[in-house]
């Protein structure tokens, strides 16, 4: 189970009746798997040739969700091959830097917000 895969291979099979997709940078063929989907064959006809790392995480699957990966396993995908920014490049820089930079901006609106009640008591007095 070593066979290597660009992400351009795997981006051909997008179909129901030819689906995989690269979660954790493995190539899993989930095709035989669409009608036992808990979650529904929609969602994975979505995520089919493509990262789906983030949609698969962010679910929360279980430890049996896992361990059915396991037999769906065809590969590893060439991560030189993957789009900049896609999940199983870089696991989750961008999206805490994000995260960061808004709660920069909840504080300083709090601190002109608090600032601006101490000027009007201040003026007030
Ligand atoms: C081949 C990959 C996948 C496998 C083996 C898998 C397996 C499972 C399993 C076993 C469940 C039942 C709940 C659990 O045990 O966690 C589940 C639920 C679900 N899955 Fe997946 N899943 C896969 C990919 C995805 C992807 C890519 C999505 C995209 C959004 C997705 C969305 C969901 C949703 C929405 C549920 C329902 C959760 C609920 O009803 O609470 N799954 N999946």
């Amino acid at each position: 189970m070593s066979t290597v895969y660009t992400f351009e291979e795997v981006q051909k099979h997008n179909t129901k009746d030819d689906l995989w997709m690269i979660i954790n940078g493995k190539v899993y063929d989930v095709t035989k798997y669409i009608d036992e989907h808990p979650g529904g064959e929609e969602v994975l006809i979505d995520c089919g040739g493509v990262d789906a790392t983030d949609p698969f995480d962010d679910i929360g699957h279980s430890e049996d969700a896992r361990e059915a990966l396991v037999d769906l396993l065809v590969g590893t995908v060439d991560p030189a091959s993957l789009p900049a920014g896609s999940s199983s490049t870089e696991s989750s820089g961008s999206s805490s830097a994000t995260q960061g930079e808004s709660n920069t901006g909840l504080i300083i609106a709090a601190l002109l917000v608090l600032v601006s009640i101490g000027a009007y008591v201040f003026l007030n007095k």
